[in-house]
């Protein structure tokens, strides 16, 4: 049957007759929000390009937190800045280090205790030379070196999740490194602890105002050499089932909107949960539109995080966590 037997708009007429028949539902549980813990007391510091987004001390942190619990929201994606880095990155698996500090924090509150608390586990942001690994003298010159960083980003994890991490998520992109991060659990106690890999991550744009709230910015170079070129889906899969044999729990796709074909392809691949990240730059050119006055604030939002979910991300990491929430 077709036109005029059929018509579409019959199930559009009214508000109650278009919810009952929406595929795809938003829900603050599925939302992830990073926060940025940085040193000192009662610090609330701005990040320009990302209006709403601060880099908080731990005190700061846990009342942010707190405020995401109240919403609904389903969990925080931690990320430091330590007081100082080094070569190593040691600021990544000291135990008295930034996220672990923020950690320990967070689980003696009763309300924040309640979200999942996601570690970010990578060496940029701790290391001098602000890349996600070891440099080494390669045969052309400087390199991140793989199996050197790998044993370290172990040792991260395995540091976070005696801090009381419920969740490791390792953003760096070496080879190998779920296999190295599940041993050092493992190793270390820590067999129930999930690893959340970003299996498909790539070398993006849009991660530039990260680096300002993260200071993590590579101080030579780029990371093409370990991020994947924006071209490839057939290798995105590749990487994913890699990241799975290795013993991924779960995995994350970043970033989202200018890759919303690779999400469905990692949905309709796999079967554990797939999230996506919403990332820096795809907030920030919301955020700039929004100051503007040329998109509407909660619907395109909304409309951001809907399409992300109808892609097939079981959940979204956003900075709108709080915002989104509170419209929902
Ligand atoms: C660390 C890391 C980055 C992001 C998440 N983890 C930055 C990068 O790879 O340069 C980006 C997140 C965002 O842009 O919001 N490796």
């Amino acid at each position: 049957m077709s036109f005029p037997e059929t018509r579409m708009r019959r199930l559009r007429r009214s508000e109650s007759l278009r919810a009952l028949v929406r595929e795809t539902a938003l829900d603050p549980g599925d939302l992830i929000y990073p926060l940025f813990i940085c040193p000192g007391e009662g610090v609330r510091h701005a990040i320009g390009s990302m209006p709403g987004v601060f880099n908080l001390s731990v005190d700061e942190a846990v009342r942010e937190a707190e405020e995401a619990a109240g919403l609904g929201i389903g969990g925080l994606l931690l990320f430091g800045l330590p007081e100082s880095k080094d070569e190593q990155g040691t600021g990544a698996w000291d135990d008295n280090g930034i996220v672990q500090q923020g950690l320990r924090a967070l689980k003696q509150s009763a309300a924040a205790k309640k979200l999942v608390l996601i570690a970010d586990v990578c060496l940029c942001e701790y290391t001098s030379h602000g890349h996600c690994g070891m440099i080494v003298e390669g045969r052309n010159g400087l390199e991140v070196d793989n199996d050197s960083s790998i044993d370290l980003l172990g040792r991260a994890a395995a540091s976070l999740a005696r801090a009381g991490a419920d969740i490791v998520a390792p953003s760096d992109m070496m080879d190998g490194r779920v296999a190295a991060i599940r041993r050092a659990l493992d190793g270390d106690g820590s067999t129930d602890i999930p690893i959340l890999s970003y299996a498909s991550k790539f070398a993006s744009a849009f991660y530039g105002p990260f680096r300002e709230a993260a200071d993590s910015a590579p101080q030579f170079g780029d990371r093409k050499t370990y991020q994947m070129d924006g071209a490839n889906i057939r290798e995105a899969m590749r990487e994913i089932d890699l990241d799975l044999a290795e013993g991924a729990d779960m995995i994350l796709m970043k970033p989202a909107m200018p890759y919303l074909d690779v999400v469905r392809a990692a949905r309709e691949r796999v079967d554990v949960p797939v999230g996506a990240y919403q990332v820096s730059g795809e907030y920030s050119m919301l955020q700039a539109a929004f100051e503007k006055g040329w998109l509407d604030r909660d619907r395109a939002m909304l409309e951001s995080l809907l399409g992300i979910r109808r892609a097939g991300a079981d959940f979204i990491v956003t900075y709108f966590a709080k915002d989104a929430a509170k419209v929902l």
